[in-house]
This record gives structure tokens, sequence and C-alpha cells, in this order.
């Protein structure tokens, strides 16, 4: 009988926050993996799930989904990662694919589930709690409350036309994929008539180098950073 694929949300860094569902998979699979873009990069989700999970009689498997700018590069990539993941598949290993924070958030999983589910294979969507419900919790901030709304949005490449649609339309917003756009995001909110305090970074939510705090334009921060908007909070209603 062919294996299955787990796709393993492991939360965003504590690995306290790792669910038990994801501890009794992870413990009960012979194979742990996760995607790379380059091997032999390492994975942060692993480096959460192996303080907690003994890996040490595991077999560990990089994934390498290259991100080069060739059409046919990218696919023939590809193609070799789903190939050896369904060998792996074929001979009844069980495969945990671990993936940060939640595997429905912007993850690369979910691209994987798909593919190798359209091969027939079974597989299982195990959630983590996502980045930024830690760090709003931290923080101490409902996310949403009563009826407001709550809009997730990247900012990416100098892109703020999804943050312009999220802060006209919903009273919270998360705005992920933050680190080199701060400045970008001051601006946005600035044209809204949004006061600072409006904003909290979550930065390195349960890892080293955690920041819960206002923006601050001094700090330079890293991938992980994450901005929680809320409008109604510390000004005028808008
Ligand atoms: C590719 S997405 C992955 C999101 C992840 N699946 C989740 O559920 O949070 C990467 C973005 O998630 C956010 N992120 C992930 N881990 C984080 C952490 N520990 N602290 C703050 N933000 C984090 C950042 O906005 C980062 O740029």
């Amino acid at each position: 009988m062919a294996g299955k694929l787990y796709g393993i949300g492991v939360g965003p860094g504590d690995p306290g926050l790792l669910t038990l569902r994801a501890k009794e998979i992870l413990d009960g699979c012979g194979i742990i993996a996760y995607p790379v873009r380059k091997l032999g990069e390492g994975s942060t989700a692993f480096d959460i799930i192996k303080q907690v999970v003994d890996v040490s009689e595991k077999s560990v498997e990089e994934f390498l989904f290259d991100m080069n700018p060739d059409d046919s590069v990218r696919e023939r990539c590809r193609e070799e990662a789903m190939e050896k993941m369904c060998m792996l598949l074929d001979n009844g290993e069980d495969i945990a694919m671990v993936t940060l924070g939640d595997a429905g958030v912007y993850s690369t999983y979910m691209y994987i589930d798909a593919e190798i589910r359209s091969r027939g294979y079974e597989t299982e969507v195990i959630p983590g709690i996502p980045s930024f419900c830690h760090g709003a919790a931290l923080a101490g901030v409902p996310l949403m409350i009563g009826n407001e709304g709550l809009a997730v949005v990247p900012v990416a490449k100098e892109n703020t036309a999804l943050l312009r649609d999220a802060l006209r339309n919903f009273d919270n917003v998360v705005v992920m994929k933050a680190f080199k756009s701060m400045p970008l995001i001051a601006e946005t909110m600035d044209e809204f008539g949004i006061p600072r305090e409006g904003a909290t970074v979550v930065s390195n939510v349960g890892m080293e180098g955690e920041y819960i705090g206002p923006m601050d334009d001094d700090r330079k921060y890293g991938y992980f950073t994450t901005v929680i908007i809320k409008k109604n909070k510390g000004g005028r209603e808008i």
C-alpha cells in the first residue's frame, strides 16, 4: 500500500505551540521532509520540530524547488522533486512535510499537496498556529472583535494594491512579508489617516530576536516580520 503525505503546520517558532496531532504524526513517520530553494539551506520548520521530536532514527529529506528564472529549469526541478516523493510513497513510506505556521497561509506545501493528490496519493493537512495569531496574542491585541472583519495581505515587491483595498474595507489588517516594506506600509497608513499607534510589529515571534512593539524607523527587520494594523486603535474612527 502506498504511503501518505502529511503537511504539518508547526507554528511560528515556539516548539511548545506544536499541536498534539502534529507531534503524534511526526513521531510516527519515518521520513521528515521540507522544501528548499537551494540544497543544504535547511528549514526553520525543521529546526522547530527537532527541539521536541527525536529525529535521530528518521530519514530527513530536502525537496528542491529551484526558483531559477528559466521556466524549464524550474519545471524540471519540480518534476524531479515530485518523482522522488512518489517513489518514497510507492515504497509504502509516510512522509511528514513540515511548514512554518499554518500550511494554508502562504506555504509552498499546498502546491505540493495538490500535485501529489492529482497523482492519486492520499494527503492530509495538519493545521498549525499562524504567525499573526501568536503575534497578536503576545501583543495582547484582538485580531477582530464584535462585528469587525480581518484582512490578511502580503506586501511584497512594492505592491500596495491589496493593502490599500484592505485598509479601505477592513477594521483590522495583517500585513505579511513586511520586512522590506516598512516605510511603504507607514506611508500608506499616513495616506489613510491611520495613526502609527494603530500598528504593532510582530517580528521573529517565538524565535531568537523576537520583537513585539511599535513601528521603529531605526530598527532592521528580518524576513519573519508581520504588521498588525488596527484602524480603530489609538486614534479616531475612520
Ligand atoms: C511564506 S509566509 C509563511 C506564513 C506561515 N505559513 C504562517 O502561517 O504564518 C512568511 C511570512 O510569514 C510571517 N511569519 C512567519 N513566521 C513568523 C514569525 N515567527 N514571526 C513573525 N512573522 C512570521 C512573515 O510575515 C513572513 O514574511
